[in-house]
């Protein structure tokens, strides 16, 4: 009997199995009630009484060392076993979510690009800005009331420091350093003291144009726009001027597009009238050019500026424009085609 134990230790020592087939064969052969370890036991009873002790603690050593060989044999199979289940070498990569670019910025770039192809380079400015950038070098007289509490956001231990209300500003900041031709497209974030609505947020965004040179007429303001208005909505669109008023251009107007929901036709969007908005524009005012720094008896210049937002609304349809700040990746993943 002792001499039988041995043989099986010796031979569950050197199990091996290639399969879950085969394993579970080593498990019957040893360890099922009509295996090996069960026959000993059933021997057992026929051991003499004073050999008892010994075969017993043997029977057990054989039937643990067989367990935990079986048990051994398992796991290092149930390794290699999900290790090929787990890399398919065949299959394609994970895809890495990409993230989108803002509709704002889509839209900034667009602007800017076209500019850039009619020759107008980029420049930039400070959004927090003081008093003389913003208003006094734009000829708004001191008591206008755009500098009235209700529109711009002052810095209190500062009253001169201010959050620039439109990108008028970097217009003076390049004048003041450059002579011209001058001929630069102002993209930026500006700031109003508004309550947040759907129609109204306390910062948005605007491009500001500036062509400053010897002989600049009205007339390529108008032509320039209509190249911008036709890259931007389409061979189709039409422009129309209408006189306004700017302290720092002189004539001044605002410019509509017709509209390009409806086609010009009338709808709700355009108010029945067939026309938008888009942006405000002039003849820089001569006195604008000397609080700046450039003779106004030799040079002549034009300028615009359009609310980024406003031109986004009129691409996609965006119609509370408080989607643009709230980072919702519902709304955000819909550009993700523009990009
Ligand atoms: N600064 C104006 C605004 O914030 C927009 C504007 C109008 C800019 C006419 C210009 C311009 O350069 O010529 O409403």
């Amino acid at each position: 009997m002792l001499e039988k134990i041995q043989q099986l230790l010796a031979e569950v020592e050197t199990l091996q199995a290639h399969s879950a087939e085969e394993l579970e064969a080593l498990r019957i052969k040893y360890l099922s009630k009509k295996g090996s370890i069960s026959a000993l036991m059933n021997d057992f009873r026929s051991v003499p009484a004073e050999q008892k002790k010994e075969v017993g603690i043997k029977i057990n050593e054989l039937k643990t060392r067989a367990f935990d060989k079986i048990n051994a044999l398992r796991a290092e199979f149930a390794q290699t076993d999900s290790a090929d289940d787990d890399i398919d070498i065949t299959r394609t990569a994970y895809p890495t979510p990409l993230g989108t670019r803002h509709p704002l910025t889509i839209v900034k770039n667009e602007i800017v690009d076209i500019f850039s192809r009619l020759g107008f380079s980029l420049a930039e400015g400070p959004e927090v800005e003081d008093d003389w950038h913003v208003f006094g070098s734009m000829n708004f007289a001191d008591d206008h009331p755009a500098r009235d509490m209700q529109d711009t956001f002052f810095i209190e231990a500062r009253p001169d420091v201010i959050l620039r209300t439109h990108t008028s500003s970097v217009q003076s900041r390049v004048m003041e350093k450059t002579q011209p031709p001058i001929r630069i497209i102002c993209p930026g974030r500006v700031y109003r003291n508004e309550a947040i609505s759907a129609r109204a947020h306390c910062f948005f965004h605007q491009v500001e144009g500036l062509y400053v040179d010897k002989e600049v007429s009205f007339t390529d303001l108008k032509q320039v726009l209509l190249l911008f208005a036709r890259e931007m909505f389409g061979e189709g669109t039409q422009i129309r001027l209408r006189p306004s008023y700017f302290p720092f251009t002189e004539p001044s107007a605002e410019m509509d597009i017709s509209c390009n929901i409806c086609g010009g036709t009338g709808c709700a969007f355009c108010k029945h009238t067939g026309w938008v908005e888009i942006l405000g524009c002039g003849m820089v005012d001569p006195a604008v050019l000397q609080l700046n720094g450039i003779d106004p008896t030799k040079y002549k210049g034009y300028a615009f500026g359009m609310g980024v937002e406003r031109i986004a609304n009129l691409k996609y349809q965006v119609k509370d424009l408080r989607m643009f700040s709230e980072n919702d990746m519902r709304f955000l993943r819909e550009f993700e085609a523009a990009n």
